[in-house]
């Protein structure tokens, strides 16, 4: 049987998609990247591995409606069953969540339901908290508040920079991110 076959939606480096590009055994085929900065370093890793790209600009369309359904459009042609969501620095709108309903997952760097938004490596650093972590969580209107799937902890030092919690971090969304994905899809 043919694995299920997902896209990912990210905006910036895209050290998350390399990990699940490059995971052994994930339960699905990544075959699509959606991207809406047409500089993002993440790009020139979908080139690199292969994977066929959607690049557009908000500013390009009339409204986020418009937009999303050029994305579905995209993500139907190729029969993309789930959606991850891996630094996708835009709010899901409801046509999209109502296309994908349950099937959009997302991963964020903090132990939601704390520090939610942007610079949760930031905000948790500033708040000088001992435990930090990733959450895996689906996606729905609000912002990082979807049903949890898998979270992990991560410690913070006292000699930590943020440069150094952030490493620490990425390295368990690594692992964290196709292990989830994998439980979830049932392999
Ligand atoms: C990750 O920390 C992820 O949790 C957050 O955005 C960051 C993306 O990093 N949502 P990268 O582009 O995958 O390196």
């Amino acid at each position: 049987m043919s694995k299920p076959k997902a896209a990912v939606f990210a905006s910036g480096t895209g050290s998350n998609f390399e990990a699940l590009i490059k995971a052994e055994k994930l339960a699905c085929e990544i075959v699509l990247l959606v991207c809406d900065k047409p500089q993002a370093k993440v790009l020139e890793k979908a080139e690199t591995f292969h994977v066929p790209t959607f690049v557009f600009q908000a500013k390009d369309y009339p409204s986020k409606d418009v937009y999303e359904q050029k994305i579905i459009d995209q993500l139907r042609e190729k029969d993309v069953e789930w959606v991850f969501l891996a630094g996708y620095m835009r709010i899901v709108g409801p046509v999209l969540l109502r296309a994908f309903e349950g099937k959009i997952i997302n991963i964020h760097p903090s132990l939601l339901p704390a520090f939610p938004g942007k610079d949760a490596i930031g905000q948790a650093f500033e708040s000088k908290v001992q435990e930090t972590g990733v959450t895996i969580h689906y996606v729905d209107e609000g912002i990082d508040t979807g049903p949890i799937i898998s979270q992990e902890a991560v410690p913070v030092y006292e000699n930590d920079t943020k440069e150094t919690l952030q490493q620490r971090i990425q390295k368990v969304e690594h692992q964290l991110y196709p292990k989830t994905i994998n439980t979830l899809l049932g392999s």
